[in-house]
């Protein structure tokens, strides 16, 4: 055996040995890039309702990908959960994915936030926004993305490098409606209002338009939430829009999950993905994170309920992975760092 395969071997026995073994039926071996600690309690909740017990892997969602890549057909893992269509198209284009056809899953998750195959489905989804310095004022005519193109807004604009995979997926649901010349020029024309070259995260962004320092950012919905449940006076200070509201809708993107090719334990893995569509498990899944649910008769949180309702891009989130590629050199080209 060659020291490289020996590695992959000694790792997979050992990933086995900790999993509880791979052989056990009242299991199932969840491989997540989400760090929750309510994740945490409804994993408890799954295992007192059915008996069947949680072994959670935790790790950043590329790592995990190659994990069940390397492991191959001696993977314990039973499922993946990442976060972002572009992270669920990566682990699609490894193949650790395989299809699932679940009545219920088609029932309770709408078609746009699920893999048409049942390759991943969506269990919960945030929103891109615009957000605004409420003391510099409500810019006026923006009510799209396209709208940060216009000269008006020029070194009005603060916002993330495009190696971010939010941005990607924004630009890659531009490409679906558009077509590629249509984003590039618009992709041009944001980096043409910057105030400052691409910078910070989308928290930092915010903080930046809370402090007045910047007039305009694009940032998820949950970030903005989740400092606004920490500190209220920020809602006197950061104005959101909703982009696209008489037209395609505000870009959506999905955390979500799909069961894995090699799953010892694949009857285990759909009814753990049943679980969290389940209306009460929804509410609990979005709240650690100030996430929207998927499935509309969840409860939201007290913030973004005040935040409001929009209606959403219908576009498919596949979609969203397969133009990941043309984004980035769209972005490339449109000189956004
Ligand atoms: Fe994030």
């Amino acid at each position: 055996m060659k020291l490289y395969s020996k590695v992959i071997f000694l790792f997979v026995l050992a990933s086995t040995f900790i999993l509880g073994g791979a052989s056990g039926n009242q299991e199932v071996n969840v491989y997540s890039a989400r760090h929750y600690d309510t994740d945490l309690a409804l994993y408890k909740d799954f295992e007192k309702r059915t008996g069947i017990k949680v072994n959670l892997v935790e790790a950043e969602s590329y790592t995990l990908i190659e994990r069940v890549v390397n492991e191959g057909k001696y993977s314990p893992a039973d499922i993946l959960v990442t976060v972002d269509a572009g992270r669920l198209y990566r682990a699609e284009e490894r193949g650790i994915f395989s299809p699932v056809q679940s009545e219920v899953l088609k029932s309770r998750i709408p078609a746009h936030l699920r893999h048409p195959d049942g390759l991943w489905f969506g269990l919960s989804k945030r929103a891109r926004v615009i957000i605004y310095s409420k003391a510099r004022g409500k810019p006026e005519g923006l009510n799209n993305y396209q709208d940060l193109a216009n000269p008006r807004f020029k070194k009005k604009i603060c916002v993330r490098s495009s190696s971010n995979i939010y941005n990607i997926s924004m630009l890659a649901g531009m490409i679906s409606h558009e077509g590629e010349a249509k984003a590039e020029a618009w992709a041009k024309g944001v980096v043409a209002n910057l105030r400052k070259p691409p910078s910070g995260n989308d928290t930092s962004n915010i903080k930046a338009v809370a402090s007045g320092e910047c007039a305009i950012s694009i940032v998820n919905s949950y970030y903005l939430a989740r400092m606004i449940g920490s500190n209220p006076a920020i809602e006197s200070k950061v104005g959101v829009i909703y982009p696209n509201q008489s037209s395609t809708g505000t870009h959506v993107n999905i955390s979500g999950a799909g069961v894995l090719k090699h799953s010892p334990h694949r009857k285990n893995a759909i009814l753990f993905l049943e679980y969290l569509t389940e209306a009460r498990a929804q509410s609990l899944f979005v709240a650690a994170n100030n996430e929207y649910p998927v499935v509309s008769t969840a409860e939201l949180t007290e913030t973004l309920k005040k935040m409001g309702t929009f209606r959403e891009d219908q576009v498919n989130a596949s979609d969203l992975g397969k133009n990941q590629a043309a984004a980035v050199r769209i972005y490339d080209r449109a000189g956004w760092r």
